[in-house]
C-alpha cells in the first residue's frame, strides 16, 4: 500500500520506540520522512534502515522542549522536501517526577503545540494532517498524575484544533497505547510478561501496532476522521471482565 506516495511527513522522537517505527511505516508507505529526534546517532540508525529498504529520509536533530530547535526541524524538512504533509509528534515519556507539574506538562502538551504551530502553516498549504502520541493514562487513571494529565490535554487541543482548522482541510487526532514494548522496558521483560494478563488481547503492545493506528488517522484512510483520540489498548479499557472468566 503506497498512501504516501508524494508526501513528506516529520516525526518527532524518531529514533527509538513507536517513533522510529512509525518512520519505517510511513516510509515503507512512500512517504519521504524527517526523523526528528534530540538522539542523533539513533536518527542516523534509522534512516539507514529506511534507505536499506529503498525509502527515503532524512535525520534532524530536533528538541520538542526548545521552539527555536522544532521551528528550525520543520523549516529543514520543508526546504529539503518542498513541502509537509504529516506531523507525528510521538516524542515524550513520563518523566516520573510527582509534584514536577510544569515539567511534564512543557515536555508533553506544549512540546506537542510547538510542533503543531511549526507545521500548521505548511498543513494548511497542503491540506494535510497530525497524529499526536498520547497515552491511555490520559484516559483512565493508572497512575503518575503529572504525565497523565499533560497526555489527557491533547485530547481536547486535538477537538479544537479539529473545529478550527477543519474548513481550511487540515485533520488533528490523538493515538493513547496503553503498554508498548520499546527501549523503556529494557531489563523489565518480567514486567511486560506480568501485564499481559491484564489485557483482554493476551500481550502488550509493539511499537508496529501504534505505527499503523498513526499511519491511519494520518492517511486518506482518514479523511473523515478528526478530532478524536483512538486507543490502542489492547483492550485494557473494556473492564475487568475478561479477568473475571478466570474465575
Ligand atoms: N511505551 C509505552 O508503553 C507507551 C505507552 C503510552 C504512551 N507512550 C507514548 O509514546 C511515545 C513514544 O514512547 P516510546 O515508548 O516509543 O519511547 P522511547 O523512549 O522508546 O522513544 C522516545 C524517543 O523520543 C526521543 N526524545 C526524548 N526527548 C525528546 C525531546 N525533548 N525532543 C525530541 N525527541 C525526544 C528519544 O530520544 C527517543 O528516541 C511517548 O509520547 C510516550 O509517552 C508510550
Amino acid at each position: 500500500m503506497q498512501r504516501f506516495e508524494n508526501k513528506v511527513a516529520f516525526v518527532t522522537g524518531a529514533a527509538h520506540g513507536i517513533g522510529r517505527a512509525t518512520v519505517l511505516r510511513l516510509a515503507a508507505e512512500g512517504a519521504a520522512v524527517a526523523a526528528a529526534d534530540i538522539d542523533t546517532d539513533g536518527t542516523a540508525a534509522v534512516i539507514a534502515e529506511v534507505a536499506a529498504a529503498g525509502g527515503t529520509a532524512v535525520g534532524i536533530s530536533c528538541d520538542i522542549t526548545d521552539t527555536a530547535s522544532v521551528d528550525a526541524a520543520v523549516a529543514a524538512t520543508v526546504k529539503q522536501y518542498g513541502r509537509l504533509d504529516v506531523l507525528a509528534n510521538v516524542a515524550g515519556h513520563n518523566l516520573a517526577l510527582d509534584g514536577e507539574w510544569a515539567r511534564q506538562y512543557d515536555f508533553t502538551f506544549v512540546g506537542a503545540t510547538r510542533c503543531i504551530d511549526a507545521a500548521l502553516p505548511h498543513l494548511i498549504e497542503s491540506r494535510g494532517s497530525a497524529v499526536l502520541v498520547g497515552s491511555i493514562s490520559g484516559e483512565v487513571a493508572l497512575g503518575t498524575a503529572p504525565y497523565a494529565a499533560a497526555k489527557a490535554a491533547l485530547a481536547n487541543l486535538v477537538r479544537n484544533l479539529a473545529a478550527d482548522h477543519g474548513p481550511k482541510g487540515v485533520r488533528f487526532n490523538v493515538v493513547a497505547p496503553a503498554t508498548v514494548a520499546t527501549d523503556r522496558f529494557i531489563g523489565k521483560e518480567a514486567l511486560l510478561d506480568e501485564l499481559k494478563a491484564i489485557y483482554p488481547l493476551g500481550r502488550v503492545g509493539q511499537a508496529e501496532d501504534v505505527a499503523a493506528a498513526i499511519a491511519f488517522l494520518a492517511s486518506a484512510d482518514a479523511s473523515w476522521i478528526t478530532g478524536i483520540t483512538l486507543p490502542v489498548e489492547g483492550g485494557l479499557t473494556t473492564g475487568p471482565g475478561h479477568l473475571l472468566n478466570l474465575l
